[in-house]
């Protein structure tokens, strides 16, 4: 029998989103009759953009010509993709990249857990508590967490709690740690980074050599004008950090699949002598070699989206989603819950009421008003009595779910 790699076993028994699917599949199953609302998940629910579909409509006519047909795309993402972001998510914040820095991939899922794989196999890991679930698990995955307490915590990784209590900001480690995950505007908190806290963990990580991971994917629904979009709009972001960004749940290419990660050339690793290594070069090496790229189709999908059209329905997009955050917020702090988040990202961050677990209140709401969200324990054991709704339902179901709760979760 062929040995496995042991680090799979240290897993908790599923990834969060299964199993949050697996209990509501089992509820409907019971009571095929009960109108669920899911807001569990941040799947997009609108189609995809017009400019996005007739973009994809014309590459596929392409795909049928033989004068105009494309085989394996450029293995960092064909030029006319890599030029749109360069000029419009970063030149238009007076950001300067180079397009050897931008590698075009099928998501910010796959590319936050497969850049820990060009690290060694000892770098301690630092992550927000709560934290989307996939940082951790692709840190046990890769055997740096070390082993699990019976509350589920981690004996090598280092844990930032970010509660109501410190206003959801991770404060500094009190440790040396040498990657720090960062998402921001936040999954799951809705929390957001001010210049000067993201400051803060630069410095840090240029003192102590740390490489800090930025997930920018909700970076669109930023409304606060003071914010940074980007890391890189910080002195000193390129010798430290490397940031993902995506075009699912900005354009509503969940199903669709493209996103990419910038990597600065100054950013540097070391080797086990000491050595200085360019992180760029190891991630193209590994992205080469292991994956083909995305397919020009989609890739013309996602330029399609900086065109004048593309960019109105985009934000057209953005501000829907965030109609539903404002009904949900508005509406459950009307019900007399405590809400947090949902002002600078899509999603919700809700008190439990009642010293009701997460998980109990996740049962709650699915069996009373029938409303899927995510319970907060998921994400981390600081995610305890907290709950996550996301704004990407459809309108009417948002705000059903909202009239459902004020009803009947205040009966
Ligand atoms: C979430 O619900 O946290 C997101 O949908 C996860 C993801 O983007 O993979």
């Amino acid at each position: 029998m062929a040995r496995i790699n042991d680090h799979y076993l240290k897993l908790r028994a599923s990834y969060l989103f299964s199993e949050t699917g697996r209990r509501t599949r089992e509820y409907q199953a019971a009571h095929p009759d009960a109108k669920l609302i899911r807001l569990g998940i941040g799947d997009v629910t609108r189609p995809l953009p017009e400019a996005v579909i007739s973009a994809m409509h014309e590459a596929v006519d392409e795909m049928a010509k033989p004068e105009t047909f494309r085989g394996y795309p450029p293995e960092t993402g064909w030029d006319f993709l890599v030029d749109a972001i360069i000029r419009h998510d970063y030149g238009e914040r007076g950001i300067k990249l180079t397009a050897d820095e931008i590698v075009v991939s099928d998501g910010a899922k796959s590319d936050t857990g497969n850049i820990q794989e060009i690290f060694g196999p000892d770098c301690i890991v630092a992550l927000s508590d709560p934290v989307y679930p996939a940082y951790l698990d692709v840190t046990v995955m890769g055997g740096r967490a070390g082993n699990a307490d019976a509350g589920g915590r981690y004996d090598r990784i280092v844990y930032l709690p970010c509660t109501a209590e410190n206003n959801f900001q991770p404060r500094i480690p009190d440790r040396p740690v040498d990657l720090i995950f960062l998402c921001y505007p936040n999954n799951p908190t809705g929390a957001v980074l001010t210049r000067v806290a993201l400051k803060t963990w630069i410095d840090f990580a240029r003192e102590r050599g740390a490489v800090i991971l930025y997930d920018a994917a909700y970076e669109a629904y930023i409304r606060d004008a003071a914010i940074p979009h980007s890391i890189y709009e910080i002195e000193g972001a390129r010798e430290v950090a490397i940031e993902f960004r995506s075009f699912s749940k900005t354009a509503g290419f969940t199903g669709t699949r493209c996103a990419y990660t910038v990597v600065p050339k100054e950013l540097q690793g070391r080797s086990a002598a000491g050595e200085p290594v360019s992180i760029n070069a190891l991630w193209v090496r590994r992205q080469s070699t292991k994956f083909n790229g995305v397919a020009y189709v989609i890739q013309r999908a996602a330029a399609a989206t900086y065109t004048s059209e593309g960019r109105k329905q985009v934000t057209a997009l953005v501000d829907y989603y965030m109609e539903n955050a404002r009904i949900l917020r508005e509406g459950l702090e009307a019900a007399g819950l405590t809400v947090y988040g949902a002002r600078n990202a899509p999603y919700i961050w809700v008190k439990t009421s009642g010293r009701l677990s997460s998980w109990d209140f996740f049962d709650k709401l699915l069996h009373e008003a029938h409303v899927v969200g995510t319970p907060g324990a998921g994400f981390g054991p600081s995610g305890e009595g907290y709950f996550r709704l996301t704004a990407f339902g459809g309108r009417a179901a948002t705000e059903e779910a909202v009239d459902r709760i004020k009803t009947r979760l205040a009966r």
